[in-house]
């Protein structure tokens, strides 16, 4: 599993980031992206009331700026609280397609005081592109970032 310890230390250099989250966002993506080769676009949505809403990302733009919560793979994860792996994206009829090329997608929640206040999203041109061992490095990631949020109250966080 990619080391977390170079992560938490590029955030703590990130004066920004104690008070900006997208500055906060921008670290963990590009830390995150630059750690895990087979990620052809890697990026962050914020849940805001009943939406996600892009935040900063590395790769192709695209056009899923906004998700509406229980839509796509995203969306399905805030619905469900739960993280999606998705070994093809082929197989799954609510997949929001980002790029034609894109094989596998993993997401994985950002929960702060409890509460998703959004998530990490990567796609990869590889089928079953994420491991086991991935996931874990990106709840480690995810945890992190929900510990340094501030807002867990925000009325748009979810249980
Ligand atoms: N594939 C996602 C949409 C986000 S783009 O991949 C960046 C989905 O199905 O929700």
């Amino acid at each position: 599993m990619p080391d977390i310890s170079p992560i938490l230390a590029a955030i703590a250099e990130c004066a920004a980031c104690k008070t900006d989250r997208d500055a906060l966002g921008q670290v963990a993506v590009k830390a995150v992206h630059d750690r895990l080769p087979q990620a052809g676009w890697t990026g962050i949505y914020w849940l805001h009331d009943d939406e996600l809403v892009l935040g900063p990302y590395i790769g192709p733009p695209t056009e899923h700026t906004r998700i509406p919560v229980g839509r796509g793979v995203c969306g399905t994860a805030v619905a469900e609280g739960r993280d999606q792996v998705v070994p093809d994206v082929r197989e799954r009829s609510n997949y929001l397609a980002c790029s034609t090329t894109t094989r596998s997608e993993i997401v994985v929640l950002i929960r702060a005081g409890g509460k998703i206040v959004g998530q990490i999203d990567i796609d990869s041109d590889k089928v079953d592109a994420f491991s086991a061992d991935d996931h874990a490095f990106l709840k480690l990631v995810a945890g992190a970032l929900g510990s340094l949020l501030v807002d867990p109250q925000e009325p748009s966080a979810r249980g």
